[in-house]
């Protein structure tokens, strides 16, 4: 797809199909709907004295401008965005969504989005070309019939009057981050068979080279030298090895004097039956997308590599299975984590924190003064929060408010969980430093109690993505399938980090 931008009007826009947003109750004699009711010869009053558009949230009207030669569109898609006050870039960035997947049902090949939010064209740009390029994402890549085959070629921009450095900066950084976010969901939705941790660190060097980041893989002889037996422990019942991702960004000009360097960790396993603790067979197949935090990292690198904020990132992904064999770890058995803290291994199928708590030691061996991890890490989560909100729980709480600062920004929610030291009780252990798991109580926060551990020293926090990577329904905007969530929050978070380093 072809992506513009016009400070133009929309009336002389060359293109097949308009997307207009129409708020709550708007009447059609006056301001912005006067004059699109005059150009269309009353359609737009008639609409609405017959309630059929009344502005409601994701509500549609769609109609083709036949003989019209006051516009150059012959087709209009009207998008209802509900309440005037409360239209921010999370509904322009919905709106735009709707637009584009409706259009495309409707075989338009050149569409034109008015957002009508009137604000920093460069922002406001941005979120419509996210919200149009992520709509179009469909997980149906091994379909071979009753696929989309309709695509949308050209999408452009309106904001009448805007500045055009702005809307043309914007309009690239949208279609940076949309494609971005794809690119995590497309990795969340390949079967285990071909995402294995090799290959997701085949995908990581190839963004590495187009991008241009730096990479570093550790293989397992390297992951013994380190000493991290907690991420190891988990591979042992795979015939794939472990992979440990590692991509660096670096500005060309970094401020001078800083040693601040934030990271980002995610969990990678490629698939979880649950190891030894095996998990029901009851949508299991799922399991494919516990890489999804991992994922969801190098989607961020992959952006942040073509936005070149004045920041280095870390990117650290471990990776690896987590499968029942002769080989496999067993609940009872003890461990040793790259720190030197032993951990007793009660259940296999809490595995993410295992691989995690080495991959945390590993980026704060590389300087990380700040660790975001993330991760599908705990059903619990989702009997807690649904698929609504992201758990964040932190050390830090100036970071988790930063994290839920930027997920407001970037339209992704997230909700704090408490993480007071007396839930540290439920993962002491009999016979070693720490058990894996806590008990039946508090699951989203005994795990990340059990991460705090790995974590001492830096500035924390922990997104918990289990109930929010994944959606069950489509939405108007949205495919079912992997949502790419938390993309967008960790790229506002390195760009306001960046802003703030550089006055
Ligand atoms: N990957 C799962 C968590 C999960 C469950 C993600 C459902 C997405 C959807 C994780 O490794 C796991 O199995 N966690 C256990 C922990 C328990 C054994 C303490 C869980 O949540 O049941
Ligand atoms: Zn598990
Ligand atoms: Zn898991």
């Amino acid at each position: 797809m072809r992506i513009e931008s016009t400070n133009g009007s929309y009336r002389d826009l060359e293109v097949q199909a308009l997307a207009i947003a129409v708020f709550k109750d708007e009447k059609a004699d006056d301001g912005f709907l006067k004059d699109l009711d005059a150009i269309t010869g009353g359609v737009i009053k008639s609409l609405i004295d017959s309630e059929e558009l009344q502005g409601k949230e994701a509500e549609t009207v769609y109609l083709h401008l036949v003989g019209n030669d006051q516009i150059k569109a012959q087709r209009l898609l009207l998008v209802g965005v509900g309440e005037r006050a409360d239209y921010t870039t999370t509904e322009v960035s919905q709106m735009a969504g709707t637009a584009l997947r409706g259009l495309r049902a409707k075989n338009a090949k050149s569409v034109a989005i008015v957002s009508r939010l009137e604000g920093n064209p460069e922002e406001i740009a941005s979120v419509v070309v996210e919200g149009a390029v992520m709509s179009l994402y469909d997980p149906d890549k091994y379909r071979t019939s009753d696929k989309e085959e309709r695509q949308i070629e050209k999408l452009v921009v309106v904001m009448d009057g805007a500045d055009e450095t702005g809307l043309k900066r914007g309009t690239e950084r949208g279609r940076i981050i949309g494609e971005s976010v794809n690119f995590t969901r497309d990795l969340a939705n390949e079967p285990g068979a071909y995402m294995t941790p090799t290959n997701m660190a085949e995908r990581a060097r190839e963004i590495a080279t187009e991008f241009g980041l730096n990479l570093d893989v550790l293989d397992e002889a390297r992951m013994e030298q380190e000493g991290m037996g907690s991420l190891l422990c988990v591979s042992r019942g795979s015939d794939e090895p472990a992979q440990l991702i590692i991509l660096k960004y670096t500005p060309s000009s970094a401020a001078e004097g800083s040693d601040d360097l934030l990271a980002f960790v995610g969990k990678g396993i490629t698939f979880d039956s649950g190891g030894i603790s095996l998990k029901p067979g009851e949508n299991m197949e799922l399991m494919k997308y516990d890489m999804t935090g991992g994922a969801t990292v190098m989607g961020a690198m992959r952006a942040i590599a073509q936005l070149k904020p004045a920041i280095p990132v870390l990117g650290v992904v471990p990776c690896s299975e987590n499968l029942p064999s002769g080989k496999a770890t067993k609940p009872g058995d003890v461990v040793r984590a790259m720190t030197g803290k032993t951990i007793e291994v009660i259940n296999t199928d809490a595995e993410g924190r295992l691989i995690l708590a080495d991959a945390i030691a590993y980026a704060k061996k590389l300087g990380a003064t700040t660790i975001i991890d993330m991760a599908t890490l705990t059903g619990a989560v989702s009997i807690a929060l649904g698929d609504i909100n992201t758990a964040v729980l932190g050390t830090d709480q100036e970071l988790v408010d930063e994290i839920i600062t930027a997920g407001k920004e970037a339209g992704e929610k997230f909700w704090q969980l408490p993480l007071d030291k007396e839930y540290t009780k439920q993962i002491k252990s009999d016979i070693a430093d720490i058990k894996n798991v806590g008990g039946r109580k508090a699951g989203t926060i005994t795990a990340a109690a059990f991460l705090k551990e790995f974590a001492e020293g830096v500035s924390w926090a922990h997104l918990d993505i289990a109930g929010t990577a994944w959606a069950d329904d489509a939405k108007p905007f949205r495919a079912k399938g992997p949502t790419g969530i938390a993309v967008r929050t960790l790229l506002r978070i390195v760009a306001r980090a960046a802003q703030k380093c550089q006055g």
